[in-house]
């Protein structure tokens, strides 16, 4: 195990700003976890898992504690009657996941084509896209508890699955380590989505898992922003989620939002639609940062911009948000704490 002392962390994240960690430490096993846990009691430090960085934020003064990149990039299929069995290390990379089950003509996680991220922050925010939702594939999860410094089991009735959510997220003590998914060998392909019915008007194929992994994938390349224009954590706020009654005020106001009706009575905005239809925000800047203008819930980070910089535009954007449709709105990306 080797632990680094000030690391910097922009180029670990996708959004790439920030400072250092104080200390990093990459881990590839449950051993290396288990000792970089002892190192950081020892030393009363606050540990922060990473993945690939692509839902972070972390602040320019940097990380006091112990950032632990999780490593394990193992990625296996085990096959059954009518299912088969996906297991992945927390560090192995969403992508090489989506790209192994849709090789094998398995169904459940083509709608989630195109993610940046690792197994790990699939399973902590419950990532979703395209009428698909990790929480709805996953069997189980192998866990460390940092408090008690045991590996545990986290089965799929006590993950806690809901939009962007998770027990992982809500239980930080508990460090993926290995996840396993559930996928099948047949299943009616999930195009219920506007985006995908619009490509199957097209004519664009979508029979099989691997031809709606290219859908979607090609669906994201026309919203999401290449490299070169800077770097994105993909949607930094989530969508609100609001009551019938407030979201029947805004319908008088603005007849036209989208809604999409959730579990007990409530009601689903697409915050995009709001920032551009109602509060004319694509473009909008600050200094280096910028909502983008094809898609304003993502933020760009030219390069050399600060995590201040990113911040004061996320709380602009919120006031603006509450003071014309008096909704709070929430990050999905999460801020490192600093110093
Ligand atoms: N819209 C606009 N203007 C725009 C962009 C979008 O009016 O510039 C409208 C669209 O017409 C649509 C609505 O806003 O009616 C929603 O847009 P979109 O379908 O792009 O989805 P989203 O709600 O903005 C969510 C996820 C994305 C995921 C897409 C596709 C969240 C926070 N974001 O975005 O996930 O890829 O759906 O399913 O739920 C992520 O979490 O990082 C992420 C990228």
């Amino acid at each position: 195990m080797n632990i680094q002392k000030y690391v910097p962390l922009a180029p670990l994240t996708t959004l790439g700003v920030g400072g250092s960690a104080r200390f990093f430490v990459e881990v590839k096993t449950e051993k290396d976890i288990e000792e970089a846990v002892s190192y950081a009691r020892a030393h009363g430090l606050a540990i922060y898992p990473i993945g690939a960085g692509s839902n972070i934020l972390v602040p320019d003064e940097g990380v006091d504690g112990l950032v632990m990149k999780i490593a394990m990039h193992d990625i296996e299929l085990h096959d059954a009657a009518d299912e088969t069995f996906l297991i992945a290390g927390a560090g192995a990379r969403w992508e090489d996941v989506v790209n192994l089950a849709v090789e094998h003509g398995l169904y459940g996680i083509e709608n989630l084509a195109g993610i940046p991220g690792t197994v790990g922050g699939a399973a902590v925010q419950n990532i979703g896209a395209y009428g698909a939702e990790f929480g709805s594939v996953f069997e189980y999860a192998d866990v460390f508890n940092i408090l008690t410094g045991v590996f545990e089991r986290i089965a799929h009735t006590q993950a806690s699955f809901a939009y962007r959510t998770s027990f992982f997220k809500e239980h930080r003590e508990l460090v993926v380590v290995r996840v396993t998914l559930r996928l099948v060998k047949n299943a009616a392909p999930n195009i219920s989505y506007s985006d995908l019915k619009r490509a199957q008007l097209e004519g664009i194929p979508l029979a099989t898992p691997m031809q709606i992994a290219e859908a979607v994938r090609s669906i994201r390349a026309q919203k999401f922003p290449k490299n070169a224009e800077g770097g994105t954590a993909g949607s930094f706020f989530k969508n609100p989620i609001i009551t019938h009654e407030l979201a029947d005020d805004i319908a008088k106001l603005f007849p036209d939002v989208p809604m999409f009706p959730q579990k007990e009575g409530m009601i689903k905005i697409p915050l995009a639609w709001l920032l551009d239809h109602v509060l004319a925000l694509k473009g909008f800047s600050n200094g280096n940062v910028r909502l983008y203008e094809k898609h304003p819930l993502i933020i760009i980070a030219r390069s050399g911009s600060r995590a201040i910089e990113v911040d004061t535009l996320a709380h602009e954007v919120a006031q603006r948000v509450f003071a014309t449709t008096t909704i709070c709105i929430e990050r999905e990306v999460e801020t490192f704490s600093g110093r």
